[in-house]
Formats: C-alpha cells, structure tokens, sequence
C-alpha cells in the first residue's frame, strides 16, 4: 500500500470547514481503491497563530513542510492581521521557498455548474501560469518618496530559465494530452519582457512539432476568454497575465467557489501544494454554508498530481453529478444546503459510481 503524507494547513475563516470535505472526499477515494492511502499531519498555522505566537508559522515550519508529500491548504488572511504579512509570511513564502513555478488552474465549465455565459460553449482549459518570477518578483525602487520628483520602479524580471521551463511545461502537459497550446503575451507594448516571452516560445515549440501553437495578445485573449473559450486548451503566460486571466476563467466557469489551484514543483524536490483559489470569506465563515466544491477540485489536482488521475477525474465526475441534481448546493449557488453536507453528497457520489 502507498502512503502518501499530507500537511494540512487548514488556516483562517472558512479554510477549516472546506478542507475538511476535501479530506473526506480524499479518503472516499483511497478507501474504495484499497491500493494507496493517506497520512495527515495538521499544522495550526495561520493567522490565530500570529495572534498569539506573533509570527505566520512555527521558526521550522518549512524544514517540517519538507518532509511531506503535498500540502493542503484552506486560505489564509483574516480581519486584524495585515494581508500582505498574513500572506507573504506563509503562502507565499511556501510557494517561493519550495520553488513551486507551476501554478495551474483548471477552468473547466462542468456539468451542471452555473453558467455566467449566455451561449453554450465547450469551456475545458488548463492555465498553466509562471507562479515565481515575472511581473510579482517583487523588485523595484521607490525614489524620492513624496517629493514632487518621486519615481517608482516595478521590475518585471523574466529569466531564461524561468521563461524556458514553464513554456516546456505547458508543450509537455499538451503533448500528454493531444491538445495544443496558446501563449498570452503582449509583445507589442512590452518591449523587452514579452518579445523575450515571444522568442522563447517559439523556440521551444521548435522541440513540439506535433503539437499546434497560437499566441494572443493578453488584451484580445481576455475577449475571447469571454466571446469563445473554445479556442483555448492549454494555456501558457507570465505571473500577471496568468493572476487576472485565471479570474476571467473563474467568472466564465461557475464562480469563486468552483475555481482550484495547484502549485507545483515539477522536480518533485519539495512538496507540492494545492489549495481552493478563494480566500478565508470572513463575511461567512463560522456559518458553515462555505462551498467547499473549489477545496474538493484541489483534491482531485492533487490525485493527479499522485498519479491517480483516474480517482482525480471520478471525483470531478462526483462533482457534476452533485451539480446536475442541484438538490443539495450552499447558498452561493442559490442552493440551502450545509457545507458538510454539499461535501458528503460528493463522497456518496463517488461511492455510488463504482
Ligand atoms: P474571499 O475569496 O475570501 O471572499 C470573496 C467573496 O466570495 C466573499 O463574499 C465570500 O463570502 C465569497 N466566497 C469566497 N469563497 C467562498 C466559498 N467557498 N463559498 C461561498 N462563498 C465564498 O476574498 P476576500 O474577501 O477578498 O479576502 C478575505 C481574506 O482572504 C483576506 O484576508 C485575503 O487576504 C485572504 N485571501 C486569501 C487567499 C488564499 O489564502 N489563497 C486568496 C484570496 C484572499
Ligand atoms: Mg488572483
């Protein structure tokens, strides 16, 4: 039997309440499968334990983190502790730390999910976004500071390395898949960041040839995102276009709480992490009516991220049927039903299909 070790980082607000359906429906699957199962170690860290202990996690957390697998995070960030130390200090810092450059997003219309468009398009993309460089590495100069002379400087830093091995990510994931790849750029306007994208692109695909190729402009890719989502299958961009394009995809595709995660360390040296995309609700949380449908999505990345992909898809499968009977749904999809209780429906789904 294959044990695969977990650190759970429920976290602030609702991250509690929708990991915990998501372990639910984890185990669901590892019990009707028999051949793997799952080892959680649960770690307190977040912004309660800032209140107390003055910082996001224990001085060794990221050694401990690196004895796990994968990481399964709820949200972090909660009213009375300041969002850029409550994230920078552990979720980013995880991301970072643990070299986790892919950030993929799946944005897929299921069955059954609300749909925001009017007419009926097939919507089945994977993003594949650069998740630690580009526009976010966080390097830049602020001159002059509240002098009428004041200059600010945002640097979008974008190596070769960087550059090349998200691309080949992407060309890798399509060529498993049969499906092609389009690259979101903006080469006419960034003169030296995105005609480097451009090049590299290009280059790469040289080593694909039998996968097909389109490039967007970010501007006329977040139209079609809208107008025809059909174009698009695997989808490569910078940190940037990737973080606002993915909320285009989340809008078109069922709303926040529908939109998953992962951040991956493809040479699997540290452990990789998934997380619903949504933050910690405050407004709801304690209420138990969170929808924990995102959380269990992240689930299913992180069976296929354990080479589980046929458990992966049954749980989405799990979850269009949840969606297509529309009976037990929380109140964010105009539904009564309890968070434990939209996470049970999908456990019994899963259990029912076999
Ligand atoms: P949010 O995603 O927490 O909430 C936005 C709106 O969507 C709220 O009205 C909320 O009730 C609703 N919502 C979110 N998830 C839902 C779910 N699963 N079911 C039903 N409704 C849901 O974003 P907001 O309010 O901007 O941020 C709240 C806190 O979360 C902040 O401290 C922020 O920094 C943090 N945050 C953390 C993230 C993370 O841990 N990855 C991501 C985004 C925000
Ligand atoms: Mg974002």
């Amino acid at each position: 039997m294959e044990t695969f070790k977990i650190a759970v980082i429920p976290g602030d607000g609702i991250g509690p309440e929708v990991i915990d359906e998501g372990i639910k429906v984890l185990n669901k699957a590892a019990e009707l499968d028999g051949s793997f199962s799952f080892d959680y170690t649960y770690f307190p860290w977040g912004c309660e334990f800032y209140n107390e202990h003055g910082k996001m996690m224990d001085d060794d957390g990221m050694e401990t983190l690196k004895q796990f697998d994968a990481i399964y995070l709820g949200a972090v960030g909660y009213p009375g502790v300041p969002d850029h130390i409550s994230l920078r200090e552990l979720l980013i810092r995880i991301r970072k730390e643990f070299d986790q450059y892919v950030n993929l997003r799946p944005i897929k219309l299921l069955k059954g999910a609300p749909q925001t468009l009017k007419k009926d398009h097939t919507i089945d993309m994977l993003v594949v976004r650069e998740n630690s460089e580009g526009e976010y590495s966080g390097s830049g100069e602020r001159l002059f500071q509240g002098k009428p002379e004041e200059v600010v400087l945002q640097t979008g830093v974008f190596s070769r390395k960087g550059t090349e091995r998200i691309i080949r990510y992407a060309f890798e994931e399509a060529k498993k898949t049969g499906k092609s790849v389009t690259s979101i750029s903006k080469g006419n306007a960034l003169n030296y960041s995105m005609v480097f994208w451009d090049e590299v692109f290009e280059e790469v695909s040289r080593d694909y040839p039998e996968v097909d190729t389109y490039s967007y402009l970010v501007d006329a890719a977040s139209m079609f995102f809208v107008l025809d989502p059909g174009r698009f299958e695997v989808v490569v961009t910078s940190n940037l276009f990737g973080d606002i394009v993915t909320d285009i995809g989340a809008g078109i595709a069922g709303g926040l709480g529908l939109a998953a995660g992962a951040n991956i360390n493809p040479t699997r040296e540290y452990p990789s992490m998934f997380e619903p995309v949504h933050g910690s609700a405050p407004d709801i949380a304690g209420k138990k009516i969170a929808n924990p449908l995102a959380a269990i999505w992240s689930a299913s990345q992180m069976l296929d991220f354990f080479g589980q992909e046929q458990w992966g898809a049954r749980v989405l499968t799990a979850m269009e049927d949840v969606l297509q009977d529309g009976s037990t749904l929380t109140p964010d999809m105009n539904g009564n039903a309890s968070t434990d209780q939209v996470g049970q429906a999908v456990t019994d789904a899963l259990d029912k299909k076999i």
